[in-house]
C-alpha cells in the first residue's frame, strides 16, 4: 500500500509508521503533506520521502484540489493522517473514502471534535475525571473525529497526572497501534476492500495478531507492570 502522511506537528507517529514499513506491514510511506512548517518535515527529508507543504489560506478547495494532485502524482493508495490538525479537504474525502486514517489521541467518541487535539484533549479528559484515554484509529469523513472506528487502546489515567504525563502514555501506544492499524488497512486492501465489501478486521492490542510479543512488552510498560 502507498501511503501519503498528513501532519502539522513534531511527527512522532510519523517516525513510528516509518520505522515499521515494509514488507511484514504492506505499506510504504511515500509522500509527507504539511500544512505549515513543522518537524515533521525534516524527519521526512531525513528519510528522503518526497514532501510538500499546501497552503490553505486560500480556502480548502483550492487547497483540496493540489492535495488530490499530489496523490495522484504518486499513485497514493492510503492516507494516514498523524497529528493533521486541519479538516480533510470534503474533494479528497470524497476520492478516498475508506482509505483515510487519523489518529486521536483519547477514546472517542467522547472527547474528539473541533479544537480537540494534542494537549486539549488530554485537559479535558483530566478535568472530566475519566480513569481511562487512549488512542482511537478511525476511518475519517467530511466532520471532525467521527467516521468508523478501527482500533482503540485503553491507557489508565493516574492520580496527579499533568496534561503532558498522560500525553506521554498515550503517544507511547499510538507508536505501536497506527503501523498496526495500518497493516490491518494494507491487508483489507490487497483482498480488494472496500469493492467487495470486507473492512479490515478489528485489532485490538492483546490480540497480539498484529506485532505479537512486541506490542504485549508495549502495553505492559504503558500500565507501568
Ligand atoms: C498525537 O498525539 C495525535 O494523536 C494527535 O496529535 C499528536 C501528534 O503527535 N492528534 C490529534 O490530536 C488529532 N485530533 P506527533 O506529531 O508527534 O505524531
Amino acid at each position: 500500500m502507498r501511503a501519503a502522511v498528513f501532519a502539522s506537528g513534531s511527527g512522532s507517529n510519523m517516525q513510528a509508521l516509518v520505522d515499521r514499513q515494509g514488507a511484514g506491514t504492506g505499506y510504504r510511506i511515500e509522500l509527507l503533506v504539511t500544512d505549515r512548517r513543522c518537524t515533521a518535515e525534516a524527519r521526512a527529508d531525513a528519510h528522503r520521502i518526497a514532501r510538500q507543504r499546501v497552503p490553505f489560506n486560500r480556502g480548502s478547495g483550492p487547497a483540496g484540489d493540489r492535495i488530490l494532485e499530489l496523490l495522484n502524482e504518486r499513485r497514493i493508495d492510503a492516507v494516514l493522517l498523524a497529528g493533521f490538525l486541519r479538516l480533510v479537504p470534503s474533494s479528497v474525502c470524497r476520492a478516498f473514502r475508506n482509505r483515510i486514517l487519523n489518529i486521536h489521541p483519547a477514546l472517542l467518541p467522547s472527547f474528539g471534535g473541533r479544537g480537540m487535539h494534542g494537549r486539549n484533549v488530554h485537559e479535558a479528559v483530566l478535568r472530566a475525571g475519566a480513569v481511562l484515554s487512549g488512542p482511537t484509529i478511525h476511518f475519517v469523513n467530511e466532520r471532525y473525529d467521527e467516521g468508523r472506528i478501527l482500533a482503540q487502546w485503553p491507557v489508565p489515567v493516574r492520580s496527579g497526572d499533568s496534561p503532558a504525563d498522560l500525553a506521554a502514555r498515550v503517544l507511547r501506544v499510538e507508536h505501536v497501534l497506527f503501523p498496526a492499524a495500518a497493516g490491518a488497512l494494507a491487508r483489507a486492501l490487497t483482498r480488494g476492500w472496500p469493492e467487495r465489501g470486507r473492512g479490515p478486521s478489528f485489532l485490538w492490542p492483546e490480540g497480539g495478531d498484529a506485532s505479537g510479543g512486541k506490542l504485549e512488552r508495549t502495553i505492559g510498560e504503558a500500565f507501568g507492570k
